[in-house]
């Protein structure tokens, strides 16, 4: 079979390279599938560029790609609640990712069943943005009646985190690109603010839960506008020691993100809240919550530009050029 392929680590060049493989073998708790579509993100690019290396080592070469739909063509003895033909779509768990090929074996834990009314380019774009909300909510231990800011709601993350704090029952405030300003308020976003005009954090205060997916300078002004005792979840801030924990990441690496995350938790310590990073994990049931609640409210995701599997790279230097206006998907013919 087709497949994409990441064969070293470079800073400068991010191609991935289109070979023949064999095709997949189901392990007794695996499906394997055959793909209609894969969402493009950051993070893929992140692994060409060895930046997620001390959270993930790869063998190289490695199948690319997180976030596949597909359809069930093989099924793992272990496997019950699917069955060959079914539509399915996942955040594909960390240590066997492999989304940018023809076919791909999928432990059953981590797929869950695609809402008839998507397509199946729609329905790319929903596991690894939808799954961090989830998240990110779960660490926060939201409640219903609290208020979220989402930063740079704007874009993909957004595009599914503020229908979904809705549904859970929260404010949301978001701020980013006034272009999308109409589009995050149809989301169901109760306030918007352009982050080129407007100061959120003369603003805003008393914010419970933040959702940071900003980083850098922003993650400690995000920090400035919340309650004491608030919870900030970043994905772009520096993991520290508590991350490493949750991964269950050896006892060397604990310690080294203990150092690298110490200013975030000094930080966080001055401003009385709580500071989280989170790097998104593959997880079916919390993805079937999803579907289920977008069969209900319809939401349908933004879709960018859709490029064919042979245009891969072309699809990637999009997603690393920004100003995006949602996903980029992935089609396989
Ligand atoms: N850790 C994890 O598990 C995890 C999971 C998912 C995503 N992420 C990360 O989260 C980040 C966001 O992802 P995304 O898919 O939403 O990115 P995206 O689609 O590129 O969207 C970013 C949005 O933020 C806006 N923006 C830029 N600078 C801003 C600022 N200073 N204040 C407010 N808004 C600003 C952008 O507007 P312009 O068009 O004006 O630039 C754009 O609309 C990425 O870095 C991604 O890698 C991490």
């Amino acid at each position: 079979m087709k497949a994409a392929l990441v064969t070293n680590y470079d800073k400068n060049s991010l191609e991935l390279s289109l070979s023949e493989v064999k095709k997949p073998v189901p392990k007794p708790q695996q499906v394997v599938i055959k793909v209609l579509a894969a969402g493009v993100n950051p993070l893929d690019n992140m692994i060409s560029r060895g930046e997620v290396k001390m959270i993930v080592p790869y063998k190289l070469p490695q199948i690319a790609g997180n976030e596949v739909v597909g359809r069930v063509e093989q099924m793992g003895s272990q496997v019950s609640q699917f069955k060959v033909g079914d539509r399915v779509f996942a955040r594909l768990p960390l240590t066997s990712i492999g989304a940018f090929a023809e076919y791909v074996a999928v432990d059953g834990q981590a797929l869950a069943k695609v809402p008839e009314y998507l397509t199946d380019v729609e329905a790319a774009a929903v596991p690894l943005t939808a799954l961090t909300i989830m998240q990110s909510l779960d660490l926060m231990k939201a409640q219903a009646g609290k208020t979220i800011f989402i930063s740079g709601g704007t874009g993909g993350v957004g595009a599914m985190a503020i229908p979904i704090a809705k549904a859970k029952g929260l404010k949301v405030i978001t701020n980013g690109d006034s272009a999308n300003a109409e589009r995050v308020l149809a989301l169901g976003a109760d306030q918007f603010i352009d982050y080129k005009t407007e100061d959120y954090t003369t603003l805003l205060t008393g914010i419970d839960y933040v959702l940071d997916t900003l980083g850098g300078q922003e993650t400690e002004k995000q920090m400035s506008i919340m309650k004491k005792g608030g919870q900030l979840v970043s994905l772009r801030g520096m993991p520290n020691g508590a991350f490493a924990k949750r991964m269950n990441l050896p006892l060397w690496k604990q310690g080294l993100f203990a150092l690298a995350g110490r200013s975030f938790d000094k930080k966080a310590k001055q401003y009385g809240v709580s500071y989280h990073f989170i790097f998104v994990e593959s997880n079916g049931q919390q993805l079937q919550e999803v579907a289920n609640l977008f069969s209900q409210l319809k939401i349908k995701p933004s879709i960018d530009t859709v490029f064919v599997f042979d245009d891969v790279n072309l699809a990637l230097d999009k997603v690393a050029n920004g100003r995006s206006r949602g996903k980029t998907v992935l089609r396989f013919e």
